[in-house]
């Protein structure tokens, strides 16, 4: 039992990574690779529970992300499972007991059949599939987890055993704590962001929420062309997702008489806006985390423009009152999670409706960014935002506007 002991010792130290996660997608993005690579399985996704159902919340496959390199776009679908016996997912749920099946299609006598949803829009063929539940320590479902296709070595696909069962349950509990405390995390960031719009009550959550996710998507584009290390490129993203979110904050210091004017903005309204992004940085200036020091960098940098027009621009003291406005940054002068946040949050305020501002047609969203870059926008910043479009989309209607009216 040497191998068992070392498997989890393995899982041990996957588990203490966990603890280092702030954001909750982060944190199921890990949860399935590790347990993924700790099986050889191919596939697995996770649901979340909202109520009686459970909700879709994180995908991984690796044979789709072979044909299409845009597969993140199921990260956004859209779908839900009520908690009963009909579903594997709901079975396990209701239960709170794992499942191991060799083979979905072959399903019989069960009470639970296999929802091939999935399957069919993405041209994929389930077999084996272990669910296990996520389980507080206080014994609360929040979830399950589903791991799917094992693989042997050869590549051919083989079933679970029932000991990749009691490790994958035994890693799931660990991973259900750390996803409660990221959950927290998540809502206490949405909450402050909804104090701060109050005020301007046509950007919900969802702005910020579109925000986030467009920018961690155009980022794991960008990084990925640059040949920044797949490691890398996960912490980064960790951090840049609750950052971006808060790139607007600093709007709670600027009277709701401009925020809320339904027509254009005199020059002089304009240069009070203008300092927006020098009190969001004041807010986090204390720099205790990674998290601090980026939404300072993202807020005080999002209305920068790659051609030096921008602003707040070079500050020597952010905390001169009035906010001296300084020669505009340049090109990479600007940190790239600026320029990622500029493309992210002008596409999100051109395509939405603004009090001040009806929405445009996609199309000419679309002509404005492509005319931009290099002007307003990082031309490899725009590249990878139309590279990966279709998982802009699928963000979109993730957290589309008209759903929550
Ligand atoms: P926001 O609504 O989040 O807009 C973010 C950025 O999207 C704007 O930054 C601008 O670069 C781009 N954008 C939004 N609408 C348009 C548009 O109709 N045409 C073009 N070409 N670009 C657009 P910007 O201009 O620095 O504005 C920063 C913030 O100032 C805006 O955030 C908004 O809160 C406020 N604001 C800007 N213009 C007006 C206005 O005319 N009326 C009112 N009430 N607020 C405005
Ligand atoms: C189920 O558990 O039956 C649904 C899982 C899926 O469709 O991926
Ligand atoms: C507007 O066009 O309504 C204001 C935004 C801008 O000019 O950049
Ligand atoms: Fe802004
Ligand atoms: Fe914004």
């Amino acid at each position: 039992m040497a191998l068992r002991k070392h498997r989890i010792e393995e899982l041990l130290n996957i588990t203490e990574k966990l603890n280092h996660i702030k954001d909750i997608d982060a944190l199921l993005d890990l949860i399935l690779y590790e347990a993924r690579s700790f099986t050889s399985a191919e596939a697995g996704s996770i649901f979340l529970r909202e109520g009686n159902f459970l909700k879709f919340s994180y995908v991984q496959n690796d044979a789709l992300a072979k044909i299409d390199e845009t597969n993140n776009k199921y990260i956004y679908s859209i779908f839900e499972i009520e908690i009963n016996e009909h579903s594997l997912a709901g079975y396990v749920a209701k239960t709170g007991e794992p499942l191991l099946i060799p083979d979905v299609y072959q399903l019989k006598e069960t009470s639970y059949q296999f929802n091939k949803h999935f399957d069919e829009i993405a041209h994929y063929r389930t077999k084996s599939v272990l669910t296990v539940p996520l389980i507080t320590s206080q014994g609360t479902v929040i979830g399950v987890m589903q791991i799917i296709n094992k693989k042997s070595k050869d590549g051919r696909l083989i079933s679970f055993t029932k000991e990749d069962m009691r490790l994958v349950n035994f890693f799931a509990n660990n991973a259900s704590v750390a996803i409660e405390r990221a959950r927290m995390t998540r809502e206490i960031i949405l909450r402050m962001i909804k104090m701060t719009e109050l005020r301007d009550p046509k950007e919900t959550g969802n702005h910020v929420n579109r925000v986030g996710s467009y920018a961690i998507e155009i980022y794991d584009r960008w990084a990925k062309q640059k040949h920044i290390p797949e490691k890398d490129i996960r912490t980064y993203k960790d951090t840049l997702r609750i950052a971006a979110m808060l790139h607007d904050v600093g709007k709670v210091a600027v009277s709701d008489m401009i925020l809320k004017k339904p027509g254009k903005l005199t020059p002089e309204e304009f240069r009070i806006i203008q300092a927006h992004p020098v009190y969001g940085a004041r807010l986090f200036s204390d720099s205790v985390s990674d998290w601090d020091t980026l939404s300072a960098e993202v807020s005080l940098n999002h209305h920068e423009k790659w051609d030096g027009t921008g602003y707040p621009g070079h500050i020597k003291n952010i905390y001169t009152d009035p906010v001296q406005i300084g020669p505009g940054k340049k090109g990479e002068e600007i940190p790239i999670s600026g320029r990622i946040v500029a493309l992210a949050d002008v596409y999100d305020a051109l395509i939405s409706r603004r009090v001040y501002k009806e929405p445009w047609d996609e199309e000419k969203v679309l002509a404005h960014i492509r005319s931009e870059s290099s002007k307003h926008f990082d031309p490899d910043v725009v590249e990878a935002f139309f590279a990966i479009y279709d998982v802009i989309r699928a963000i979109r209607a993730k957290y589309s506007d008209e759903e929550n009216p």
